[in-house]
């Protein structure tokens, strides 16, 4: 076996390799749409049971594993996992999202908020990311994921998701201080918390920035890049070789500055033609990007968006995805049919 056989396949894209196909996986490849998460869930209705037990969340995260061979197996999570960690009480409701107790909208809050202890509130973590390990062995890369900062305060500030941010964008744009001091902290904890990913197994982690393509701009470089740049400045100090992606949703507006915030890799969506993006990126690598309703189309429109995507994107520095996570209700064939048209290409380089 040669060295290059040893390595997880998604690596070799994320280190620049020039390959035959892009490695593939699918932004929540495990979830609603799949038969047998559906029968687990009735098992565990709890999301929070889900993902914390480790047995099951490790059953939950192989499942699109066993089915489709993807190149990357993502930890089964979500970005709210570490904030009981800080003292701030939260659940997850089904379909729904996750819900804070008592918002944060105040200084003496943020205040009370403990540094994160991962090993001594996230020690689940390492069991489920240690067994993913053990079970994939070098025929897929492991995926950690956190949520970025302002993605994270969004939900602390707003206590649920949002459609108008209206009470943090109040407190952005009203008297900053005190978000800044969230976003501070924040920002320590969620670097402490990427590098515990990978010190129990994670080659590669995601960072999410879902809702900072709600910022304009400008205040996009106020209140999400800073806090970006502060995470992965962190990591890199003393994880320099694990290579870090950004995703924020809706960010054909925000490519460039996403570019700077020191990521390895620009996850990309569909809100830009991935030829624009890599023109916009220059040697950036990039992820992604069919739109996620590629998936109920015909077979042949699937194979015909994939070509396309993997054609712009080209042979080095691409990893295919979707733009965002698998929608419920897709039909598990057509995923099936999608990581079976992505592992069988080979790319034929013109010019
Ligand atoms: O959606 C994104 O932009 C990705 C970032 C993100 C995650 N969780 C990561 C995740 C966000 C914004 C969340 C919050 C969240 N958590 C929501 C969105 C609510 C809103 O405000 O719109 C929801 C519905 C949850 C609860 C949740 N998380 C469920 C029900 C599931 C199971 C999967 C499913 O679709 O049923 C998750 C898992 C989850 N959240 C993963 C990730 C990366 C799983 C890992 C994967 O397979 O990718």
């Amino acid at each position: 076996m040669t060295v290059a056989t040893q390595v997880p396949y998604l690596l070799r894209a994320a280190y620049g390799e020039t390959l035959l196909r892009p490695p593939v996986w699918m932004m929540r490849q495990a979830g609603r749409y799949m038969k047998a998460y559906r029968e687990l869930r009735e098992k565990y209705p709890s999301f929070r049971e889900r993902s914390e037990i480790p047995e099951v969340a490790i059953e939950v995260s192989l499942q699109p594993w066993r089915a489709f061979q993807p190149d990357g197996v993502i930890l089964f999570s979500d970005i709210v996992t570490p904030l009981p960690g800080l003292g701030v009480d939260m659940d997850i409701a089904e379909g729904k999202g996750p819900i804070i107790a008592s918002p944060i909208r105040s200084s003496a809050q943020v205040d009370q908020l403990r540094p994160l202890e991962p090993e001594e509130s996230l020690p689940f973590i390492k069991t489920i990311l240690q067994a993913l390990r053990q079970e994939v062995g070098n025929k897929a890369a492991v995926l950690g994921f956190v949520g970025a900062p302002w993605t994270l305060a969004a939900y602390m500030v707003e206590g649920k998701g949002s459609k108008t941010y209206s009470k943090i964008k109040g407190m952005a744009f009203a008297d900053p201080t005190v978000l800044h001091q969230l976003l501070t902290k924040l920002s320590d904890a969620i670097a402490t918390y990427v590098c515990y990913q990978i010190d129990c197994g994670a080659q590669v982690v995601q960072m999410f920035d879902s809702w900072a393509g709600e910022l304009s701009p400008q205040d996009y470089e106020t209140f999400a890049l800073p806090y970006q740049q502060r995470v992965f400045q962190q990591v890199k100090q003393t994880h320099p070789d694990t290579p870090l992606i950004l995703l924020v949703s809706g960010s054909a507006g925000l490519l460039e500055r996403m570019a700077r915030s020191g990521a390895d890799m620009i996850s990309v969506d569909w809100t830009v033609d991935m030829a624009d993006a890599r023109a916009r990126l220059g040697n950036m690598k990039v992820q992604g990007n069919l739109d996620p309703g590629v998936l109920f189309g015909s077979k042949e429109f699937i194979r015909d968006r994939i070509y396309d995507t993997v054609r712009k994107a080209g042979n080095r520095g691409h990893i295919l995805n979707l733009g965002h996570g698998v929608l419920p209700e897709t039909p598990e064939e057509n995923v099936a049919f999608f990581f079976e048209t992505a592992k069988n290409l080979s790319i034929r380089v013109e010019g």
